[in-house]
């Protein structure tokens, strides 16, 4: 018999295509926003005494950055106590609870790629409130896989890469940041990581991203490159000339070799991922 799957913020970016992935190998059942609050602990444990699902996998969160810093108590709720609730409800009902965390709990200070034993010390509401729900679930025993990633971009959602393209259409010149770097990467390969450490029923925390890093500046020239757009209408500016509620690790690349040893792959380098996702897909108007 197929093994059940329940996807949380399953209309969410990553939500998509880990709904779209995991249904190659298992009963898939995904619960939007609507149809399951994740703040509500008494619906999270209805919705997994109905379904019984071998595993959950929670992609719900409230991941808008610069909203977080704004209304903590949003982030708080949905990131941390929706995280512990699933935790509670999982702990209940024997369930394998794998959940996405960030780059972001992470200062930004490091000169190497982050490992998963590394401290953290988040330095905006967003990655504070992430850090919380990654310590409530870790609270409740020992059957969670929590996997770190970072700046994704895929085709449900809004994101950077379909912003630079459209704001292409619509400016002479783009002015991006080019003092934060990270590893840039595509929702489908993350999904499809997801489901090998799903499968192996790896457990604890795993870093997960494409390979190799650049900053947003980067990105952004690279995107239009590969979109026969002239990169150099993008601008490299510095984070202070582009002034935001929230402050954003400056280095946040994410070391892959756990995800390595427990797999025997890596996810393909950020520029051909890139590349596959603009080639897939048209973006520009
Ligand atoms: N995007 C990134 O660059 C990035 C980087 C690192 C890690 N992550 C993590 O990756 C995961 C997926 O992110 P994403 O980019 O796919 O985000 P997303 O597109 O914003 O998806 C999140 C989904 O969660 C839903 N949601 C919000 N509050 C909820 C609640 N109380 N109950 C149930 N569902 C709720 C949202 O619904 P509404 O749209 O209706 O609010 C949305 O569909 C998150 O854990 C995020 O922290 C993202």
């Amino acid at each position: 018999m197929n093994q059940r799957v329940l996807v949380t913020g399953a209309r969410g970016m990553l939500g998509t295509d880990i709904v779209r992935v995991f249904s190659k190998k298992f009963e898939c059942f995904p619960f939007g926003r609507e149809d399951l609050d994740i703040t509500d602990p008494r619906s999270c444990l209805l919705a997994l005494k109905n379904v019984r699902p071998d595993i959950l996998v929670n992609c719900a969160a409230f991941t808008k950055v610069d909203l977080c810093e704004t209304n903590p108590e949003v982030a708080f709720c949905v990131n941390a106590r929706g995280a512990r609730n699933l935790a509670e409800a999982c702990m209940e009902t024997s369930t394998l609870l794998v959940h996405i965390s960030t780059d972001y709990v992470f200062d930004g200070e490091s000169r190497r790629p982050y490992r998963e034993g590394d401290a953290t010390g988040p330095i905006n509401i967003y990655g504070a409130s992430k850090l919380e729900g990654e310590k409530a679930i870790e609270a409740y025993g020992s059957n969670f896989l929590i996997v770190r990633t970072a700046w994704l971009y895929g085709e449900a959602g809004p994101n950077f890469v379909k912003t630079v393209l459209d704001l292409s259409s619509r400016q002479e010149v783009l002015r991006v940041v080019d003092d934060q770097v990270g590893s840039p990467t595509y929702t489908r390969d993350l999904a499809e990581g997801i489901l090998d450490l799903s499968m192996q029923r790896a457990c604890g925390i795993v870093h997960l991203t494409n390979q190799g890093s650049c900053s947003w500046f980067e990105l952004a020239r690279q995107t239009l490159r590969y979109s026969g757009i002239d990169p150099d209408k993008v601008v490299p500016i510095s984070s202070s000339e582009f002034s935001r509620p929230a402050r954003r690790p400056r280095y946040s690349v994410l070391d892959n070799g756990l995800f390595w040893s427990i797999t025997g792959r890596r996810l393909r380098h950020w520029r051909d991922a890139l590349r596959g996702f603009l080639n897939s897909h048209t973006y520009l108007s």
